[in-house]
């Protein structure tokens, strides 16, 4: 059974890391939903939202800015209104420093995972790294991804009604990647 969000003490050490859950943000009605790796130190596990408050956060902002899909002009504003697009992680809580989450982290978050796709129900699935690539490819297409992240980087795979789209993270994205994420998302979005 999934235990509420609020109470969830299964990972040990992110129970003992954490400043606080990271929960999905958006508009649930998003037909675009991107997933990234976990909340960042310095970023969600302070302002509590995903893609906020650290670098990787503004560079995403930036780009849901540049889409059209936030009504901010900053990306550094913590708290943006954005529209048509829902936030959300792989794994909720931030490890301890930053470091990448286990295996078992990751199956004990995606059920969370797994119920913020049922209830959005997106039309495309935005992945950003190696992580939410692999979640994504498991979940939607029931493979492994067919390569790192750098080579799958702008490719789009349809998923029965859905479209996954994998991307690498803001955080190790050049800006040259950035500009590709932004016209790939862009063409499904019209
Ligand atoms: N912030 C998030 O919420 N997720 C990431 O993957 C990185 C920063």
């Amino acid at each position: 059974m999934l235990i509420p969000i609020e109470t969830c003490t299964r990972c040990p050490a992110l129970v003992a890391n954490r400043q606080r859950i990271v929960r999905g943000y958006g508009d649930p009605r998003a037909r675009l939903m991107v997933v990234g790796e976990a909340p960042g130190y310095r970023g969600a596990d302070r302002s509590g939202v995903p893609f906020t408050g650290d670098r990787s956060g503004r560079r995403l902002q930036a780009l849901l800015i540049a889409l059209g899909l936030s009504q901010e002009s900053d990306p550094a504003v913590e708290t943006p209104r954005i529209r048509d697009v829902w936030l959300t992680n792989v794994v909720r809580c931030n490890p301890p420093r930053n470091r990448n989450p286990t295996a078992a982290e990751v199956a004990n978050c995606v059920p969370y995972l797994r119920a913020e796709l049922e209830m959005i129900r997106p039309a495309i699935v935005a992945t950003l790294g190696n992580f939410a690539a692999r979640w994504a490819f498991g979940e939607l297409l029931g493979t492994e991804p067919p390569a790192g992240i750098r080579q799958l980087h702008g490719q789009t795979w349809p998923a029965g009604d859905q479209t996954l789209v994998t991307l690498v993270h803001p955080a190790r994205a050049s800006n040259a990647q950035m500009a590709v994420a932004e016209k790939t998302l862009r063409k499904l979005l019209t």
